[in-house]
């Protein structure tokens, strides 16, 4: 874990930066799916400057989005906004390569949209949805444990065989748009951020609580069946876990083939 959010924004930007090299060099190309919420703004923008900036091809680069709020591409609460401000304005990102959630149209329309892109990202029909497999995803950890725009409200959600759903979320904007379970679960690395200590008790429930009582919270479905899951933590969030806990080695499948 990292002593503070810079340390964490920078520690997190180089294992960013090695996974992209890596994807780009064995598939010779790599699907990064962007968290929303603000915790990632911070590392956003360390990508987005030197050392890092020079050191990810972004030509080869295609983003995407975990979840989006229903609000215009230019709303203040909208997660594309945000990684728009924070780096999509600063590197050369092909126009083409950048996957946004159509948060201005209607929640389903916008569903089947993004759920047809990734489908044609993926060369078309998809069999089963575990091969469409996203090289890197970054994921937040919400204070209730949703993750995403998964929440605890809405379990029903957690089984969809879907790619891209419309959710429902417990504060404004309500309107959202979330990739799924199945999407996360295949995925070859995901990747959460969580910072301060306002993530101490969830981040301890969703790690340590398998024995609580009540359905699982929604980041603790997050196991990639044959992916690797890394979590990036801050002392500040990481201050409840079992001494010598590292999360980081949680979980971790088999190199991503
Ligand atoms: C969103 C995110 C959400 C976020 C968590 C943590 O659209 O809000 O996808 O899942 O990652 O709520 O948010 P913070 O980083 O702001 O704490």
């Amino acid at each position: 874990m990292f002593r503070d959010p810079a340390a964490l924004a920078e520690g997190t930007a180089r294992e960013v930066i090695r996974i992209v090299a890596e994807s780009l060099e064995r598939r010779g190309r790599c699907a990064l799916a962007l968290a929303g919420g603000s915790t990632p703004r911070e590392l956003y923008e360390t990508l987005s400057q030197e050392p890092f900036l020079e050191r990810l091809d972004w030509s080869r680069l295609d983003l995407f989005w975990g979840d989006e709020r229903c609000v215009p591409p230019d709303h203040p609460a909208s997660n594309y906004a945000m990684a728009r401000e924070a780096l999509l304005s600063r590197v050369p990102i092909p126009e083409d390569r950048v996957h946004r959630i159509r948060g201005e149209l209607d929640p389903l329309e916008a569903a089947n949209l993004y759920e047809r892109e990734l489908r044609s990202f993926a060369g078309g029909a998809l069999p089963r949805l575990d091969l469409l497999r996203l090289d890197l995803v970054l994921l937040g950890l919400g204070a209730d444990g949703h993750t995403a725009s998964l929440f605890p409200e809405t379990p029903d959600l957690l089984g969809e065989e879907r790619l891209a759903v419309p959710t429902l979320a417990p504060q404004t904007p309500r309107n959202r748009i979330s990739l799924t379970l199945p999407v996360f679960n295949a995925a070859r690395t995901v990747m959460f951020l969580v910072q301060g200590a306002g993530k101490a008790d969830v981040l301890l429930a969703v790690l340590e609580g398998e024995s609580l009582e009540g359905p699982p919270l929604p980041a603790a479905l997050v196991r990639p069946r044959t992916g690797r899951l890394l979590w990036m933590l801050d002392r500040a969030a990481a201050a409840k876990l079992r001494r010598g806990h590292d999360p980081r080695s949680a979980r971790r499948g088999p190199p991503s083939r």
